[in-house]
C-alpha cells in the first residue's frame, strides 16, 4: 500500500483542500416505522447528546417533541448520524417537523420552515398507491454524474448541458409518489479513486482518499434531501455501500489494481450504511438495514439482501471469499437467518389486506446481461422457491445499469404463458439506470427470450420507476425518463388475487 501511495503522490499533484467538509450539512431523511411511526434521521458535524425532533399537525405549532440518545459516527466520518423515532402517529396523516440541532448556517436556520411528511397508510387501505423506485443512484454534479467525465467514459453516459438528472426528476415529482425505495448502490463514494484515476477529480494520495470518500457521501445525502426530507426513503444494501473501492479499482495506465486493503478504518463492512439509516427491521423481525418488510395500503413490501447472508452454504458476493473482492462480514450470526425470516414473513402476509407482495433486492435474478457476477445466482435456490410458494407478484432489482422489463417467470426462467394477464409467476423488472458517474451499461444482444422491453447505454437515458397499485388487481410499472419526466415504458400487471 505504501508503494502505491508513494507512486500516486509522486506521479500526480496532491490536492486535498477541495474535499474538506463544508460548513453546512443536514442530510435529513425519513423512514417508515410501522403505520404509526416515522424515524427522522439527519447528520451534524458535532455529537448531539439528545437529538430532538419537534413535530405537530400544524406548520405553526410543533407542539410535540421526540428525542433519543442516538448520535453515532465511525472512524473517518466527518459527521454524526442522528436518529429519532416519532411514535403514536395516525396513519395516512400529514405532520410537520423540525430536527434539532441542525448543522446549517444561522441565517439559513432562522428562515427555515418546518418540513413535512405523510405517514404510511393502514394495511388494507384500498386507495391507489404510487411508489418511486430508484436503484444505482449516485452523487450528481462535480463529484459524480455531470456534463463531463474522465477519460474512457462514453459520451452517452454523461449529462447534456442543462439536462435534468434523476434527483431533479424525483424532486420535481413529489406529488406523484408516497415514498422512495432505493434497493442499493447510493452515492458511489467508492468511485473516488476511479474518478481520480480517470482525471475527473483532482488527485489525492491513497492516505488522504478517505476525505474524498466521505465528502461524496455527505454531498449525496444533502442532494437527496430535496426528496428524503419529505418522502420516506426506504433503502437496501448494494455492493457500493460495502467498502471504499468496490473491492478493487484498476489504474490500467500504471498497471496497478488497488484492493480493499487501501480502505481506512470505518470505510469497510457497510459501516457508513449501517450508521446512516434506521430501517424498520425491529418491527418486522428483520436485520438492520439489510432485510425487513413493511405494509402500506394494499401492498406488503420486502427488502432483501443479495450482498451478504445468503446462507445455505453460499458466500455472498460482498463477503470474504465472495466474487466482489470486498471482504465484508455477514450481518446476522444465525444460520440461514435471511431465508428463515423471509419464509416466516411471507407466511404471515394477510392477502385479504395486502394482496400485493413486492420484493426488492439489489441484484437481478434474470436479465439480458452477459456478466455472470451481475446476477444473484444463489437467489435462484434460496429465494425463488419462496417467491413461487407465496405468489410474490413482483421482484425489483438494479446493479446492472440498464432498464429491462421481463415477462413473469417461473423457476429456471420459464416464461409464464399468461404473460401479464393473471400469471402464476413472479414478474421481474431491473432498473439500474438512475444514474451515477459513468452510469449506463449495455444489455446483451440479442436479448434473452424473456425480455419484453429494454433501455441501455445506447439509448443514453437515465430514469426511475413509478409503481402504481390501482386496486387489488391492477399494478402499473412505468419507466420515467429523468431528463423530462416522460414515460418511456409502461406495462400493467393483472392479478386476480383470489
Ligand atoms: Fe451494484
Amino acid at each position: 500500500m505504501k508503494v502505491f501511495a508513494t507512486f500516486i503522490a509522486a506521479a500526480l499533484p496532491v490536492v486535498v483542500v477541495a474535499f474538506e467538509h463544508s460548513t453546512t450539512t443536514a442530510q435529513i431523511r425519513l423512514a417508515y416505522h410501522g403505520q404509526h411511526g416515522m424515524t427522522v434521521s439527519w447528520n451534524t458535524f458535532q455529537h448531539i447528546q439528545h437529538p430532538k425532533v419537534r413535530w405537530g399537525l400544524s406548520e405553526d405549532n410543533l407542539n410535540n417533541t421526540a428525542s433519543s440518545n442516538l448520535s453515532i459516527t465511525y472512524p473517518t466520518s466527518t459527521t454524526y448520524s442522528n436518529h429519532v423515532l416519532i411514535s403514536g402517529l395516525a396513519p395516512d396523516t400529514t405532520y410537520y417537523y423540525m430536527p434539532s440541532p441542525l448543522s446549517i448556517k444561522c441565517k439559513d436556520a432562522k428562515k427555515q420552515r418546518p418540513y413535512s411528511f405523510r405517514t404510511s397508510r393502514r394495511a388494507g387501505d384500498k386507495a391507489p398507491l404510487s411508489v418511486a423506485v430508484a436503484v444505482d443512484l449516485g452523487t450528481m454534479g462535480s463529484l459524480g454524474l455531470g456534463t463531463t467525465a474522465g477519460s474512457g467514459v462514453s459520451p452517452n453516459n454523461v449529462l447534456k448541458p442543462g439536462e435534468k438528472n434523476t434527483i431533479d426528476s424525483l424532486a420535481s415529482s413529489l406529488s406523484k409518489y408516497e415514498f422512495l425505495w432505493h434497493p442499493g448502490d447510493m452515492a458511489y463514494a467508492d468511485y473516488w479513486l476511479k474518478e481520480e484515476i480517470q482525471g475527473y477529480l483532482p488527485n489525492t494520495t491513497i492516505e488522504e482518499g478517505y476525505k474524498v470518500y466521505e465528502s461524496i457521501l455527505n454531498e449525496f445525502y444533502d442532494e437527496m434531501m430535496a426528496v428524503t426530507a419529505t418522502k420516506p426513503y426506504m433503502v437496501g444494501p448494494g455492493n457500493h455501500e460495502a467498502n471504499c473501492d468496490n473491492g478493487g479499482t484498476a489504474d490500467k495506465a500504471h498497471n496497478i489494481t488497488y484492493t480493499s486493503a487501501i480502505c481506512s478504518p470505518g470505510q469497510t463492512n457497510f459501516t457508513g450504511y449501517k450508521n446512516h439509516f434506521a430501517m424498520p427491521s425491529d418491527v418486522s423481525g428483520g436485520t438492520g438495514n439489510f432485510w425487513y418488510s413493511f405494509d402500506n395500503g394494499l401492498v406488503h413490501f420486502i427488502q432483501l439482501d443479495t450482498e451478504t447472508d445468503l446462507g445455505h452454504g453460499f458466500i455472498g458476493p460482498d463477503e470474504a471469499g465472495g466474487s466482489g473482492g470486498i471482504g465484508a462480514d455477514p450481518v446476522n450470526a444465525t444460520m440461514d437467518a435471511q431465508t428463515t425470516w423471509l419464509q416466516a414473513d411471507l407466511a404471515a402476509v394477510d392477502r385479504s389486506k395486502t394482496p400485493w407482495i413486492v420484493v426488492a433486492g439489489h441484484r437481478p435474478l434474470y436479465l439480458s446481461h452477459a456478466n455472470d457476477s451481475t446476477f444473484c445466482s444463489p437467489c435462484h435456490e434460496i429465494f425463488e422457491p419462496l417467491f413461487a410458494q407465496y405468489d410474490v407478484d413482483l421482484y425489483l432489482s438494479g446493479h446492472a445499469h440498464v432498464y429491462e422489463r421481463l415477462a413473469p417467470l417461473g423457476q429456471h426462467g420459464v416464461v409464464d404463458p399468461a404473460e401479464l394477464n393473471n400469471p402464476r409467476s413472479t414478474w421481474y423488472i431491473t432498473n439500474g439506470a438512475a444514474g451515477h458517474y459513468d452510469g449506463l451499461d449495455a444489455l446483451q444482444s440479442p436479448r434473452q427470450p424473456y425480455s419484453r422491453f429494454g433501455l441501455d447505454t445506447n439509448d443514453a437515458v437515465y430514469g426511475w420507476s413509478l409503481l402504481t397499485f390501482h386496486n387489488s388487481t391492477h399494478l402499473t410499472h412505468e419507466f420515467i425518463a429523468s431528463n423530462n419526466n416522460t414515460v418511456l415504458d409502461s406495462a400493467t400487471l393483472y392479478k386476480a388475487h383470489k
